[in-house]
């Protein structure tokens, strides 16, 4: 078994935009940083939990979307597993904020959707969207249109279909930005919970504090114009994780470190969302 092999390189990556009036934008400027596959001490690929976490505008959608083979940089490259990334592939998995499901596709439709258009058979599939189902908490919503779901279910639907695939990799962009806080912090264990069961290694977008904290392994800071990470800060606590942990002094002690980084970090103001 290779150890440490390199799931993500970001190399000097930088992307300039142009705004509306010709103002030019370094939405990125030379970012930097790799993120290797891990393995358990018996040889098991247990991928790892990432979150990017910056103020609005810092470029966070842009790196991921780099990532996702959907954007490209000015200069610089991204690699997954080794390979220039040149367009979306099989291998990786994206959640956006707003929820994405097929409206014309009821829940196990769209979760099996993947796997169909990947020529799985039905017999092959059902189980998995069983399982699935179970998992995310849409038991008896099987053949309901997404339309007719709150947004906290419509967004288990997605995470449900990228889940189907079982990427290596999965890209999350802000997932539950649009939830209240109750429903987020539900979705936040759920998403814990279903990560360890898979091998997945996940890179997560937030501008949530907290929810950085109780997610990540390691967590990248930004700072906005220009783009780029300021830190990478390790989170110690041990796995499995639930909501109790968020009452913790070592907890709260680590979210106001992060917190007093992302202040420090230039055109962080008044965009960071903290939420004790
Ligand atoms: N297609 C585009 N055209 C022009 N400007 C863009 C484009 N995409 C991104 N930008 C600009 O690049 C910068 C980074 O944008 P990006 O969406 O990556 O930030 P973000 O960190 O995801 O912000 P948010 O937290 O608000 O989602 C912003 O200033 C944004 O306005
Ligand atoms: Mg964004």
């Amino acid at each position: 078994m290779e150890a440490n092999k390199s799931k993500i390189t970001v190399k000097n990556v930088s992307r300039t935009f142009y705004s509306p009036q010709g103002e030019k934008i370094n939405a990125l400027q030379d970012v930097n940083f790799e993120i290797d596959d891990v393995y358990s001490p018996q040889g098991k690929d247990i991928g790892e939990f990432r979150v990017l976490l910056g103020p609005s505008g810092c470029g966070k959608s842009t790196l991921l979307r780099m990532i996702a083979g959907l954007e490209h940089p000015d200069s610089g490259e991204v690699l997954v597993n080794g390979n220039l990334v040149r367009d979306p592939g099989k291998d990786r998995g994206m959640v956006f904020q707003k929820y994405t499901s097929f409206p014309w596709l009821t829940v196990a439709d769209n979760i099996a959707y993947g796997m169909r258009i990947n020529g799985v058979p039905k017999e092959k599939r059902d189980p998995v969207v069983s399982q699935l189902v179970e998992a995310v908490g849409l038991k008896g919503f099987e053949n309901s249109y997404p339309d007719s779901l709150s947004g906290g279910m419509q967004q288990r639907v997605a995470i449900a279909r990228t889940l189907a695939v079982r990427p290596a990799l999965i890209l999350m962009d802000e997932p539950f930005g649009a939830l209240d806080a109750q429903t987020r912090s539900e979705m936040q264990q759920l998403l814990l919970q279903v990560w360890e069961e898979t091998a997945s290694t996940i890179l997560f977008v937030t501008h949530d504090v907290e929810e950085a904290v109780y997610l990540a392994d390691r967590i990248f800071i930004m700072s906005a114009h220009p783009g780029t990470i300021v830190e990478d800060v390790e989170v110690p606590f041990a796995r499995p994780r639930d909501l109790a942990l968020k009452e913790r002094n070592d907890f709260h002690e680590l979210q106001s470190y992060v917190l007093g980084r992302l202040k420090r970090a230039p055109g962080s103001g008044g965009h960071v969302r903290v939420s004790i």
